[in-house]
């Protein structure tokens, strides 16, 4: 229980976030999580309102992405060479003085917490709640990893030598923490960093960008361009001189990287088909609640969403269950990130190809449960807002069994015994996120001895990694040449080079 009696440094603060924030009181070496807006203090809401009734209109970040802005590869060639050259000197400043300034550019974001969020509700239609989580990550990347850096060079009989320049090129639904984590990571290891942000989310990479540079992040050495994806970005990509490049997007997207430069280092976290399992001896009321939350959060944008629920036994055949569910997805409240009330924003693109098909379309043998419904808002192009859907009789190997939709649509599959329901969990060409809610300890042992995916959950939702207790990072097609977790204690060693150091007897 030590972990729990210690008490964390601002814990016990009354949270306000209009009040000036208290100066921070945890050293560089330590670690503990930020905690996510308290909404049941009435300043905090009418903070959060303020910011959606100015989201809409916001401008913000776009004089930093017109500066960024390159159009021809001479520009993009010279900003690579001059990023490289920057490495130098961050690489010589003393471990100790790059962990302050990392550690430090957590508290920027924190500051920074406001803007961030209303550029995500405007860019991206994160609901403010959703936005709120993804600050509190970021925050935890910098301080987690500015504290890990200070470990990195102890390594018993071999050096660390960082890479010189790591190019970041992070997903949109993710707008803040992942671009934030991948570029805290590779700059806490010790190299320099070109980020090109997803096109759909520019804005909350600048501004975050903004932030760790008002920190002291040098502007040489954190470089963010702005380009197409198409011959400039594989020219960046398979840049000789690019040393390693973090990726999160599509597999087929680590697949064309790797087309482009056949023996790139990359550090891919991909796509996911995601299920949860519930057994008879599962809690059905917070197993419910988490397939909801799992499955629906950010409109089911998130590589970790979960897109199958597997009901084994009883369960498959319980209308109380189903009613259950089917309750909570109807009541889930969804609109546009500007009215506070909403739980479900859009989606980012208006719906098309195989996820239009998933909204629209049945197959064989299966029902809706909860039919999709195309809604419309003066203020979201259409196509973009839906009501969640629960399709019911997904088959084993069927289309929506294997295919990552990437949007609010849940199917059922139903299984006899749990060790049926592991092997239609385990049936994807994907492994990252698995879920179980079952409280009978044999069932969860077994369960955790055949899953196959890298993020593993019992009893909880499947979403939501927390930087340092859930590191994140999938298996089989969820990575390419990974291998080790974003938010864990080894993910900078894997950042650059190591050689032994044998000495003489
Ligand atoms: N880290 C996110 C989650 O756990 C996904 O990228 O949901």
């Amino acid at each position: 229980m030590e972990a729990f009696d210690r008490e964390i440094p601002g814990s016990h603060r009354v949270q306000d976030r209009t009040a000036p924030e208290a100066p921070p009181t945890v050293a560089v070496d330590e670690f503990h999580n930020e905690a996510d807006t308290d909404n049941s203090i009435a300043a905090n809401r009418a903070w959060g309102r303020r910011i959606l009734e100015r989201s809409a209109y916001s401008r913000l970040g776009i004089d930093t992405i017109e500066a960024a802005r390159i159009d021809d590869l001479d520009t993009l060639l010279t900003t690579v060479g001059a990023t490289v050259h920057a490495a130098d000197g961050w690489q010589t400043l003393p471990v100790e003085t790059r962990a302050r300034i990392l550690h430090d550019a957590g508290d920027v974001l924190g500051a920074f917490r406001g803007r961030l969020i209303e550029v995500m509700a405007s860019e991206t239609g994160k609901t403010i709640a959703e936005a709120d989580v993804e600050v509190s990550e970021a925050i935890d990347f910098a301080h987690y990893y500015a504290a890990r850096s200070l470990e990195l060079h102890e390594v018993a009989d071999a050096t660390f030598t960082p890479s010189r320049l790591i190019v970041v090129t992070p997903p949109w639904n993710f707008p803040v923490a992942i671009p934030a984590g991948s570029v805290l990571a590779a700059l806490a290891s010790g190299s320099a960093v070109i980020i090109k942000p997803a096109p759909q989310a520019k804005r909350a990479a600048a501004v975050m960008v903004e932030a760790l540079w008002e920190a002291g992040v040098p502007r040489n050495v954190l470089v963010l361009v702005d380009i197409e994806e198409g011959d400039l970005g594989r020219e960046l990509v398979a840049h000789p001189a690019v040393d390693r490049v973090i990726l999160t997007g599509g597999y087929e997207t680590a697949q064309l990287f790797r087309s482009w430069r056949p023996d790139l280092p990359l550090l891919a976290e991909t796509s996911g088909k995601n299920a949860i399992i519930v057994t008879p001896s599962g809690d059905l009321d917070l197993a419910a609640a988490d397939i909801v939350r799992s499955a629906f959060g950010h409109a089911g944008q998130k590589c970790s969403a979960a897109s199958l629920v597997i009901l084994v036994g009883s369960v498959a055949k319980s209308e109380r269950f189903r009613r259950q569910l089917v309750d909570s997805v109807r009541t889930l409240r969804v609109g546009v990130p500007q009215n506070p009330l909403s739980q479900m924003g859009p989606i980012i693109e208006p719906a098309q190809g195989k996820l239009l098909r998933a909204l629209t379309t049945l197959e064989p043998g299966q029902s809706w449960l909860v039919k999709p419904v195309e809604l419309s808002d003066p203020s979201v192009a259409d196509g973009r807002l839906w009501s969640p859907g629960v399709r019911e009789g997904v088959a084993a190997g069927s289309e929506f069994h294997l295919t990552e939709y990437f949007g609010p649509v849940l199917g059922i599959m139903t299984a006899d015994t749990l060790e049926d329901a592991i092997e239609m969990q385990n049936a994807s060409a994907y492994g990252l996120t698995a879920g179980i809610h079952s409280l009978d300890p044999n069932e969860v042992a077994k369960w955790l001895a055949y899953v196959e995916a890298g993020n593993v959950y019992v009893n909880r939702g499947i979403t939501g990694a927390v930087v340092q207790r859930q590191p994140f990072g999938g298996w089989k097609r969820s990575s390419v040449g990974a291998g080790t977790k974003a938010g864990g204690p080894n993910y900078l060693m894997t950042l650059g080079s190591w050689s032994a150091v044998t000495a003489e007897p």
